[in-house]
């Protein structure tokens, strides 16, 4: 057991991220942080009180934090750090109706970030994603492999599921990738997926295949109108646990995430949802896959709506 962790924004998925980390049991400490007097504090005090029933020993430590950065020193030494400072959306709202709100948000915690916990890889989770993601590495000026986004791991989770859910089959059986950005240009990939080995393909007829693309693709939304206030959070805590569990451990699993492309699919100087290989860096490299030529189109069309969003956000 070893390491720190930090988690920015003690909201529903920050503290669900937080309660993840800490049920793990492998790191050392578990930071969770908040701008509201106290919530961050009273958080970690009540998942404290759960760890000898649970029989994990990692320490949850709240911290308030001021906009002037006051509280901020209770980060130095993080190994990693989950920003998910910012709001969620409401129904009827789209990620990108958040740029402008979350961006001062997640500026103002990614600078705190650089100056308090220099050497961390970030995990950024704030919507709208890849921006927020893009935002964060011109702000902490960190090498573009220590900061990554999640939304993979969940838009995958959720096509998983989807699929799974159709077919009448355990989760264990399906095996399914969405690439891309987290948003309208989300690039669900029928083509690597598999059930008990089998393609896709071959065990669903085309339209169904394409009726859970599209609820793949609205996946988040499906949520919100749901819930009514808020965002989804268990499945999104779950995938951004798992990513820094994967950089604490050092264990090179191949996820997929919104890493720097430099080159790959024939793309450049963007942040995009692609399969990449974590570690104790961030991510080691970005692993291509083979795609169709409709999802080869399908990734490069979300690379350029990313990437006029990205040019917009180093202004805001
Ligand atoms: P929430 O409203 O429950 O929590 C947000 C928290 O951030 C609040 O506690 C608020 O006080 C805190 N906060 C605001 N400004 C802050 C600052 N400057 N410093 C520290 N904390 C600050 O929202 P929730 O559900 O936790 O969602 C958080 C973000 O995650 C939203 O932007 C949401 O859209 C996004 N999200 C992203 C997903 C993904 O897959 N990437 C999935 C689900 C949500
Ligand atoms: C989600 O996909 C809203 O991004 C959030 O649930």
């Amino acid at each position: 057991m070893g390491g720190k962790v930090t988690v920015v924004g003690a909201g529903f998925y920050g503290s669900t991220t937080a309660m993840r980390l800490a049920e793990f049991d492998v790191f050392e400490e578990v930071v969770l942080t908040d701008i509201v007097e106290g919530k961050a504090e009273g958080l970690a005090l009540d998942m404290n009180q759960s760890r000898p029933v649970e029989g994990f020993e990692t320490k949850v430590i709240g911290q308030t934090t001021g906009l002037d950065g006051s509280g901020y020193e209770a980060i130095s030494g993080s190994d990693i750090v989950v920003i998910t400072a910012g709001l969620p959306r409401k129904p009827g709202m789209s990620r990108m109706d958040l740029i402008e709100t979350n961006a001062k948000i997640v500026r103002q915690v990614a600078e705190n970030v650089a100056q308090h916990a220099p050497n961390a890889v970030v995990i950024v989770v704030s919507n709208p994603l890849d921006e927020m993601t893009a935002l964060t590495q011109l702000a902490t000026g960190f090498p573009h492999n220590r900061v990554i986004g999640q939304a993979g791991m969940l838009d995958t989770a959720r096509f998983t599921n989807n699929v799974a859910e159709k077919l009448g089959k355990p989760v264990g059986s399906v095996k399914t990738l969405t690439l891309g950005s987290h948003g309208d240009t989300m690039v669900p990939v029928p083509s690597r997926c598999t059930v008990d080995g089998q393609p896709l393909s071959e065990v669903m007829p085309a339209e169904d295949i394409e009726e859970l693309v599209v609820r793949t693709r609205n996946g988040g939304a499906e949520v919100v109108a749901l819930l009514k206030t808020g965002s989804a959070y268990y499945a999104p805590s779950a995938a951004a646990a798992r990513m820094a569990k994967a950089v604490i451990e050092d264990s090179g699993a191949i996820m997929p995430v919104c890493a720097w492309v430099d080159g790959e699919y024939g793309i450049s100087g963007v942040y995009l949802g692609v399969e990449a290989e974590i570690g104790r860096e961030g991510v080691r490299r970005v692993v291509e896959t083979d795609l169709t030529e409709t999802e080869l189109a399908g990734l490069k069309q979300a690379a350029e709506a990313v990437r006029a969003k990205q040019a917009d956000v180093q202004d805001l």
